[in-house]
């Protein structure tokens, strides 16, 4: 079989080792993958968001299927335009990708279908947005309306921290258009879990859940990343909530989404809140996170490519997916100065890795045989053990084994899963 994966970072890396293990799997190619997945993967440099050049690719080399992972091709429709040439696909269509491509859609959504979210309003006018913040008053989120990398939120402090963040979305320009609206949101507290989830748009079954750390340094500080780290099962998402998640959260978010004739049939991720109130909706992504697939896949027992196929088929209710019940932790690699300002094609050499490890290399490229970074977050190296305990000290024994010396890694990974599992 051939399979094309739409992708180059980690989670892609985590999601090709993952189909490898299908012994009918021949051939993946990578558009446009990395360098450092060059062992696993056939690398094609086409751009994830080269629709044409994706699906010129696809009938070119007859391939067998096709799984879409980053959010950008997602919402420019590529999982149509490939089934429009028969190619079966893992993700969803471009009219189901809007959950997360608009947060004022996913917000409208969970309003109408009453699933539990922040209270919000939506604006597409300054004025009227800056008026509502002073009517409200700080703390306030301010979040703009489309893709932005997962850099268009501010959590204001101050009502001038929010009209500073509004100003800079409608007026600056700094989000283009994904910031010409932007939704004002009430500001919740509590730990924050992720679920990532396969959906067939019938039957949705939750994968192990995970915590992400967002930010740049320690103990939560400095400028939010894409993710510095992540660890699974996160002892927050307790079997109390997990069950609250299912019936108020989860299957209300799909029969939401097939009542408004928009099946979501992929990877659904709900980024969730346990807030006093129980648990709510942060946000919706419509594809698996990064990176929290690179500690939820090492975790999954079952084969990947069989419940990815079951859910493209619609057949997710009579296929088993089983997770271990080990734990999981992965430690990013990032260029010194991420997410600010770094600098690519520094030397990075890696160690062996040895049973229950991995690294997926994220942003890496070959040169003379050489590995070269290539971007900010490089590598995500990661332990799968029985507790957590042994799996963060297992991930960090293998980051430091890494010769990488423009890299650096937050050391607080899973600090606070483990706090919370010896109170
Ligand atoms: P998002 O891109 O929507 O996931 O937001 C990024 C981060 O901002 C989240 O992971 C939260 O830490 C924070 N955040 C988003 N919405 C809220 C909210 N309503 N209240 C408090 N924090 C929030
Ligand atoms: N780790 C968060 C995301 O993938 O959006």
């Amino acid at each position: 079989m051939k399979i094309l994966v739409v992708g180059g970072g980690g989670r892609e890396h985590a999601v090709i080792k993952a189909l490898r293990k299908n012994p009918a799997v021949d051939t993946v190619y990578a558009l446009p993958g990395n360098g450092g997945m060059a062992d696993d993967a056939v690398c094609v440099p086409i751009g994830a968001t080269d629709i044409p050049a994706i699906v010129g690719f696809a009938a070119e080399h007859k391939v067998d299927y096709a799984v879409v992972t980053p959010d950008d091709p997602l919402a420019l429709g590529c999982v149509d335009e490939l089934e429009k040439i028969g190619v079966p696909c893992f993700g969803p269509r471009k009219n189901a990708a809007i959950i997360e491509a608009s947060k004022a859609f996913s917000k409208s959504l969970m309003k109408k279908y009453r699933i539990p979210t922040a209270a919000h309003r939506t604006f597409t006018r300054m004025d009227e947005a800056i008026k509502y913040v002073e009517k409200m008053g700080a703390p306030i989120v301010v979040k703009a309306d489309g893709l932005a990398l997962g850099k268009g939120v501010t959590v204001a402090r101050t009502v001038a921290e929010a009209k500073d963040a509004i100003r800079e979305m409608m007026e600056g320009g700094k989000f283009g258009a994904s910031g010409s609206t932007v939704v004002i949101e009430e500001y919740l507290e509590g730990p924050e879990v992720s679920v990532l989830s396969f959906t067939d748009g019938n039957t949705v079954v939750p994968m192990v859940s995970s915590m992400d750390h967002k930010r740049a340094g320690d103990g939560d500080t400095g400028p939010n990343t894409g993710g510095m780290g992540t660890v699974a099962p996160n002892p927050y998402y307790t079997p109390e909530v997990a069950e609250k998640c299912m019936r108020e959260i989860f299957i209300p978010t799909i029969k939401a989404m097939n009542a408004e004739g928009r099946t979501f049939k992929g990877c659904l991720y709900f980024g969730l809140m346990i807030t006093q109130d129980g648990p709510k909706v942060i946000e919706y992504n419509c594809r698996f996170g990064d990176p929290e697939t690179q500690v939820v896949l090492p975790l999954l027992e079952s084969d990947l490519l069989t419940v990815m196929r079951a859910v493209t088929d619609g057949r997710l209710a009579e296929t088993e997916v089983k997770f271990s019940d080990k734990s999981a932790c992965c430690v990013v690699l990032a260029s010194k100065g991420y997410p600010v300002k770094y600098q690519s094609g520094c030397e990075i050499v890696l160690p062996e890795t040895g049973e229950n490890r991995e690294i997926f290399v994220a942003g890496a490229e070959k040169r003379d045989g050489r590995l070269l970074s290539h971007g900010g977050r490089v590598l995500g190296c990661v332990a799968v053990e029985n507790t957590l305990e042994d799996a963060v000290r297992g991930a960090y024994d293998l980051a430091d084994r890494v010769k990488f010396d423009n890299g650096f890694c937050r050391r607080d990974i899973g600090k606070r899963a483990l706090d919370a599992l010896k109170k």
